[in-house]
């Protein structure tokens, strides 16, 4: 009898590869171009080595840590995944494309809430943010934003991010145009041109009032366009998931409701035009710790935390933005090294923490990102498999065994807690 999740993360995929759909795993392990950044983002884990001590009393051990003043189990949190019910229903076995339940933002709610790490709600979710916030009680959560190129969108956004409870924004700076994402432009999947993948947008009074603006119109200047490529698919899909949506938003759609909705979101997801500079209108729309996630250079790092930023994210976006990118874990230590040196850092202040995320599947990868500089990092694929394979008992196993190798890593590097992890116990 063997695990329904595996332990190893290749028969993790590979497990998770065979209950989906081709179009379901091209969006989740996809990645840019000639997908090279994928791959490097894994060498470079490669690279890196840990060295074993011992004689050193390790009876005792902690993963606990503390970020943004909250105590955390371990070092580790859920990252933004977009689009999650549309990989989830794209499985096989259960009932075919489209008749799955929609279920895979609550059962990582679920996970996330049992295991206390906190969950990054994604601006892309397939789930209104209110609705996750339900389901994970007290646990801990933050927001990742991307920055529309609507101001009052972005403030809607924040707004609902902070009554939900969430206690940090994470503004994901490399995706403000999308990447050359060639599995599913050769497939011909856009998991956004379906109704969950902008349910976060489709339960925001904003975006509605912008959507009814758009549909208003478009009655006016050109009714013809209701049948005008290449949205027709996309409305058709919407139309039939607003079927069985219980939201109002989704229930009400009319066809040229659902066609304005796609179109809405493909004008108003991001902006190009940011400098650095604007990220102080951004900081003066709310009081939470201001995060910015796809920082891969020391410049760049410095430069956001002279413009208000709280935390750094080391991340290439899962090597799905820049093919040819530089791994992930090789920007780490540099970009750590420059966060810690940083002139304008108060030295009374808690220190600016740094979190790295892009090609963690191991506890040993968790080791090795700390080892470098990391305070936390953020787990992404690993979890979507898990969920795939087995719902929310996936995601925990998945966390669960990360988790485990983790604290045996540091058994047998001579490490009781988390903090004491540093560049000496890699080889060089
Ligand atoms: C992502 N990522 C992401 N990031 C973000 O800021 N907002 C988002 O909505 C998404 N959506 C998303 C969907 C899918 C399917 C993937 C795989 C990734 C990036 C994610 O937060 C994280 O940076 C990467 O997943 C890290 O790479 P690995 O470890 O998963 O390879």
């Amino acid at each position: 009898h063997r695990p329904v999740v595996p332990t190893s993360p290749d028969a993790l995929a590979a497990a998770a590869r065979r209950r989906m759909t081709r179009t379901a795993w091209s969006y989740l392990a996809g990645g840019a171009g000639a997908q090279r950044t994928v791959a490097a983002n894994r060498e470079a884990f490669g690279r890196y080595r840990i060295v074993p001590r011992q004689m050193v009393d390790v009876g005792q051990r902690s993963l606990a840590t503390t970020m943004l003043g909250r105590d955390l189990p371990a070092p580790v949190l859920f990252a933004p995944v977009g689009a999650l019910e549309v990989a989830v229903q794209h499985q096989l076995g259960r009932g075919g494309r489209g008749a799955a339940p929609r279920n895979a933002e609550p059962a990582l709610a679920d996970a996330a809430r049992d295991l206390g790490l906190p969950l990054v709600i994604s601006s892309q979710a397939s789930t209104p943010m209110e609705d996750t916030a339900a389901t994970l009680g007290d646990s801990p959560r933050w927001f990742q934003l991307y920055w529309s190129s609507d101001d009052a969108l972005v403030e809607s956004f924040v707004a609902r991010a902070e009554a939900s409870g969430c206690t940090a924004i994470v503004v994901t700076l490399d995706t403000h145009v999308l990447g050359w994402r060639t599995m599913d432009l050769d497939l011909g999947y856009l998991p956004f041109a379906r109704a969950e993948g902008i349910a976060q947008y489709l339960s925001d009074p904003v975006f509605q009032q912008l959507v009814e603006a758009r549909v208003r119109a478009t009655a006016s200047s050109d009714p013809g366009t209701t049948t005008a490529r290449p949205t027709v698919a996309a409305v058709r899909s919407l139309l039939s998931m607003a079927a069985h949506h219980p939201g109002p938003t989704l229930r009400n759609l009319t066809q040229p409701y659902a066609r304005a909705a796609v179109e809405t979101f493909l004008d108003v997801f991001s902006r190009s035009t940011l400098t650095w500079t604007d990220l102080a209108w951004l900081r003066e729309r709310t009081t939470l710790p201001l995060l910015v996630k796809g920082i891969q250079h020391p410049d760049d790092a410095r430069a956001a935390l002279d413009h208000g930023a709280d935390g750094i994210i080391v991340s290439n976006h899962g090597g799905r933005q820049v093919d040819n990118a530089v791994a992930a874990l090789d920007t780490l230590a540099p970009v750590a090294d420059a966060v810690r040196t940083h002139a304008g850092t108060d030295p009374a202040q808690p220190p600016v923490p740094v979190l790295f995320d892009s090609g963690i599947r191991t506890g040993a990868d968790v080791f090795t990102a700390l080892a470098l500089g990391a305070d936390a990092v953020l787990l992404g694929r690993p979890w979507v498999y898990g969920l795939a394979l087995a719902g929310a008992d996936g995601v925990r196993a998945v966390t669960e065994h990360v988790l485990a190798e983790l604290d045996l890593t540091m058994a047998l590097a001579g490490v009781t807690e988390t903090g004491q992890i540093g560049r000496h116990n890699l080889a060089v």
